[in-house]
């Protein structure tokens, strides 16, 4: 009988194997017996044992997906234990159902290969679709997918400055969109633990969308414990996660037979079991390895059998090779320093072969159960490769690396490709070697690859060559980028220290580098550096930089106002009128003044925001939207909202996704202030959303999150304010950091919204004690006195609630604008009660009587009805009370609504239930996406410009259809206006 063995060598190859050539394996009659029992093997597939639990589960996520439902799904486990072949089989029922597939496998090379994952998915089908096709996949929200990989991948993702991270996945996610809408699609990508970090960034951006897309994510993973973003994935609380088990005794006992065509003892079987411990890799390697050395599976070798050390089995390869022709041994060590997926051609140009003699080695190589069968060539299993990998010496593989790539340059390829042996090979000082990793690392900035470029410039600085001045530049923002906290070691320098010492070549890398060192906690490095960078920049007459380092320190060292604003000063004293420095100074110096509540601070403000002009001069700079702040502060409601829609719109255009959270959040600040509280909810959670998922700019949080805890309380959802609160770790201690007071403060207002009256008031006691330490005293910022003082009464405190809260009346009489006014006068005539009391709740209507701030109108309004009320006044306590209810429930400002409901009711006037119907009980988002549909835009258009997904915003359309009771887009417009008038 033939030797059994090798049938296992032909299962491996499952049945894609052609015909091995004659010529090299006649000279090897082992080789020649084992390909000619591989090529008979190929016909029958042999079991997957013990694995119908988990394609169970891979068939149901299948069907989800194949119903719109996206799903996630990580097989996890150690190597060998059969992950990619229960992937394959996935693949192939997947296939066979009718659905796209769309594959990659992560190889332990191209870690560092920026988005080589995510091109081996997606570029197949690119290069499969005609041009008219591609046109439309990589149309509209899915451009910016372009530059990974599409044609001409040369193209930079939205802005130059900007970190393009967020426009090249969002650009992708579409890409997967467009491409599984015609046909449900699996992706499935293999041995995950190597994935390049960009498109393990793309796969978490994915995951958490599937829901809305006809896609089932698979991703096979080692245990994942030291990559945070794979850990993150697999486990991901929508994910599936499955763990394949070992196989039991039984089903070795199977492989064990199959192999010896039923001729191995119990014994045996259960020795073979005992070594391998049930890992299907180790019994086939081991099995393959007993059998050539001739074993029979009979009782006598058990013993023999148990002697085998599980570690050594995939290096039993070794033995095989020995045994093999040198070609073959050639070839395969060439192999394993190109990686899988290599070219023959290339491949015998590395093992120095002719073609025909590499080919022939190659089959060679498949008979012997190492590579699979086909083209490319690949290894059966990676840990083959890396057997014959380690088994070279270091200074071998490290010039194999370097003779790779100057192949690969000689054909013209790919920085990044070539980069892949570089940054593997020892460093010389070859002034190619630099300029192809530059080169390489430029590219990976500009494709969101910042860890890539790290990687790369981190290499191309051991080499002793080149600009280095520049490559350091460029690793200090892919540093940055990457958060890497160890981007800056082992580059044969410390650069921290060099750029302490040389002001002048500090300056270009000190604002980023200021972040890094702040960021890591190295504060006294950071001031001085920025202090010193600054200084530089002044003499060499960069006067405008010298500001902007200055005003960065100044931020990052959270100087109280009165210093800030000294410091500034000497900076302000020589701007040149009318330059952008100008605006930026006059910027920072209005929004400083507004919290000192000085009343000039507006015109300042106005100037320097230019009409929006500054947002275009300084992409990326908090200072503009201190400006718009003021605006706010002043009841400048309509003037504020054209300048939002201007830096949203310049955002948008540069697919800045800080930009596009931060005019998102204004927004719904505004809507806010205008009375529109549902609005506001509804652009308020999308900023949120916006900074959590697609992780912009955090520094941004705080003050989103005490915008949205606001919006929550006017919502009459105080409970759910805190539920945000505790998510972001902000539930119990606040730490006493300027940009965190405003979330004490909502969060105080949460609690006494809740009747947590002692804790409410001690947030906003504190809040308000932290805002005088750090000299802010407007209370259009923060009315923190106004806020505590029934809380204050409540508690038996009535005196120092009134001092408190004429003190802020006179603050804001001082800063001039209605509304902080009106708001003071309102909780003063709460506290005085009696005639003099609805004098002056009279007074805070009669102020709000024309200003667009209609939820403070509303409050008001509410409030002096209900006093009226308490005074036995109900005839005159209804006008008051329909008006504010009126404009209440049409802005969802429903905590105001209720109270003038109630108040209303307890009149004697007889009411409908405050129950939402119609256009009032859409939910924020439904009525954002209603509105934008009624306006004339598609549901794709709507989708892209909310960043949702297209099935989203068909939920929440027709959930508003019902909720509207129509049935057509054309309906929209009127039954929305209806609702209004
Ligand atoms: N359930 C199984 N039954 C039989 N053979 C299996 C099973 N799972 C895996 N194998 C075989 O074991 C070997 C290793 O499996 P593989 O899927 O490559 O492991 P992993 O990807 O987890 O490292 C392959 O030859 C494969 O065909
Ligand atoms: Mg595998």
């Amino acid at each position: 009988m033939a030797n059994p063995v090798m049938t296992l060598g032909g299962h491996r190859g499952l049945g894609r194997a052609r015909p091995p050539r004659g010529t090299t394996l006649n000279s090897n009659p082992e080789l020649a017996v084992h390909a000619r029992l591989a090529a008979m093997a190929t016909a029958a597939r042999p079991a997957l044992l013990e694995r119908e639990r988990e394609l169970g589960e891979l068939l149901a996520a299948a069907r989800d997906a194949e119903r719109g439902r996206g799903r996630l799904v990580v097989i996890e486990g150690p190597a060998g234990i059969g992950k990619t072949r229960l992937l394959r089989e996935a693949r192939e029922r997947a296939a066979r159902a009718g659905m796209r597939v769309l594959a990659a496998r992560a190889s332990e090379l191209e870690r560092d290969f920026p988005f080589a994952v995510v091109r081996q998915l997606l570029e197949p089908a690119l290069a499969a679709a005609d041009d008219g096709a591609r046109r439309e996949l990589l149309g509209a929200a899915a451009a910016p997918a372009a530059a990974v990989v599409g044609p001409s991948p040369d193209v930079t993702a939205g802005d130059q400055a900007a970190d393009p991270s967020f426009a090249t996945l969002n650009g992708l996610y579409w890409l997967v969109s467009n491409l599984s809408e015609a046909v449900p699609t699996l992706v499935a990508v293999d041995d995950g633990h190597w994935c390049d970090q960009a498109s393990l960034r793309f796969l978490s951006f994915l995951a958490p969308r599937l829901e809305d897309l006809p896609v089932l994510l698979v991703v096979a993973t080692r245990p994942a414990a030291d990559d945070a973003a794979l850990a993150r994935l697999a486990t991901d609380p929508a994910a599936r996660l499955l763990r394949p088990r070992t196989l039991s005794a039984a089903a070795v006992a199977e492989l064990v037979h199959a192999a010896f065509a039923g001729a191995a003892s119990d014994e045996y079987c259960a020795a073979v079991e005992h070594v391998t411990g049930g890992n299907p890799f180790l019994v086939h390697e081991l099995l393959a390895q007993l059998a050539a050395e001739g074993g029979s599976g009979a009782s006598e070798e058990a013993a023999h059998v148990r002697d085998v050390v599980p570690a050594t089995i995939a290096h039993a390869v070794l033995v095989r090779l020995a045994r093999a022709p040198e070609s073959a041994r050639r070839l395969v060590r060439a192999l394993a320093v190109l990686g899988d997926g290599a070219e023959v051609r290339l491949a015998a140009a590395l093992a120095e072969l002719p073609r025909d003699a590499a080919a022939d080695a190659a089959d060679a190589l498949v008979a012997a159960g190492v590579l699979e069968p086909g083209r490319p060539l690949r290894f059966l299993h990676p840990l083959l490769r890396a057997a014959v990998y380690d088994d070279t010496p270091a200074a071998w593989r490290a010039a194999r690396h370097a003779r790779a790539a100057g192949l690969l340059r000689a054909e013209g390829a790919e920085p990044e490709r070539i980069a892949v042996h570089l940054v593997a090979t020892d460093p010389g000082d070859a002034e190619a070697v630099v300029e192809t990793l530059r080169r390489a690392a430029r590219r990976a900035l500009d494709r969101a690859a910042p860890e890539s470029a790290v990687a790369y410039l981190k290499r191309a600085l051991r080499e002793g060559r080149g600009d280095r001045d520049e490559l350091a530049r460029m690793l200090v923002t892919a540093g940055l980028r990457a958060t890497d906290p160890a981007a800056f070691e082992g580059i044969g320098f410390d650069l921290v220290a060099e750029m302490l010492a040389d002001p002048p070549a500090s300056t270009a890398v000190a604002a980023e580098l200021g972040i890094w060192l702040y960021g890591g906690g190295r504060r006294r490095e950071g001031a001085r550096l920025l202090e010193q960078a600054a200084a530089a920049a002044a003499r060499s007459g960069d006067h405008d930089l010298a500001m902007r380092l200055a005003a960065q320190r100044i931020a990052s060292d959270q100087l109280r106002l009165s210093k800030a604003r000294e410091e500034m000063a000497a900076y302000g004293a020589r701007v040149r009128p009318g330059s952008s420095g100008e605006r930026l100074f006059l910027a920072m110096e209005a929004y400083a003044a507004s919290l000192g509540g000085e009343p000039g601070a507006v015109d300042v403000a106005r100037r320097g925001l230019d009409g929006g002009r500054i947002f275009r001069e300084q992409p990326g700079s908090p200072a503009p939207y201190g400006a718009l702040w003021v605006l706010l502060f002043a009841d400048e409601l309509d003037e504020a909202g054209r300048v939002i829609e201007f830096a949203l719109h310049d955002a948008r255009e540069r697919r800045a996704l800080i930009g596009i959270t931060l005019g998102t959040a204004f927004r719904g600040r505004l809507a806010q202030a205008r009375g529109d509280v549902a609005g506001a909810e509804a652009d308020l959670r999308s900023a949120a959303e916006l900074i959590r998922v697609h992780t912009a700019d955090v520094r941004a949080l705080p003050t989103v999150l005490a915008w949205l805890l606001d919006a929550l309380v006017e919502r009459g959802e105080p409970a759910a304010a805190e539920r945000e609160l505790v998510a972001v770790g902000l539930g119990a201690e606040i730490p006493p950091a300027p940009w965190l007071n405003d979330v004490l403060f909502q969060r105080g207002r949460a609690r006494l919204a809740v009747g947590r009256l002692d804790d409410g008031l001690a947030d906003l006691l504190e809040a308000g004690r932290r805002d005088q330490a750090a000299d802010r005293s407007n209370p259009a910022a923060m009315p923190w006195a106004s806020a505590a003082a029934p809380a204050l009464a409540a508690r038996g405190r009535g005196d120092d609630a009134r001092e408190l809260v004429a003190d802020e009346l006179d603050r804001a009489r001082r800063w001039g604008a209605a509304r902080p006014i009106a708001n003071a006068l309102r909780v003063s005539g709460l506290l005085e009660g009696g005639d003099a009391g609805l004098e002056r709740l009279r007074e805070a209507v009669a102020l709000l009587e024309d200003s667009p701030a209609r939820l403070e109108h509303a409050r008001a309004l509410a409030d002096l009805g209900a006093a009226l009320r308490r005074a036995n006044r109900r005839a005159d306590a209804r006008e008051p009370l329909r008006r504010a209810l009126d404009l209440a429930r049409h802005g969802g400002a429903l905590a105001v609504a209720r109270r003038a409901h109630e108040e209303l009711a307890a009149t004697g006037e007889r009411l409908r239930p405050l129950a939402a119907a119609g256009a009032d009980s859409l939910t924020p988002s439904e009525r954002r996406i209603a509105e934008l549909a009624a306006a004339g835009q598609s549901n794709r258009e709507i989708a892209q410009a909310l960043f949702l997904t297209v099935k989203t915003v068909e939920t929440h359309l027709s959930n508003a259809y019902r909720k509207l009771d129509i049935r057509s887009r054309r309906e929209l417009a009127p039954a929305l206006a209806g609702s209004r008038s």
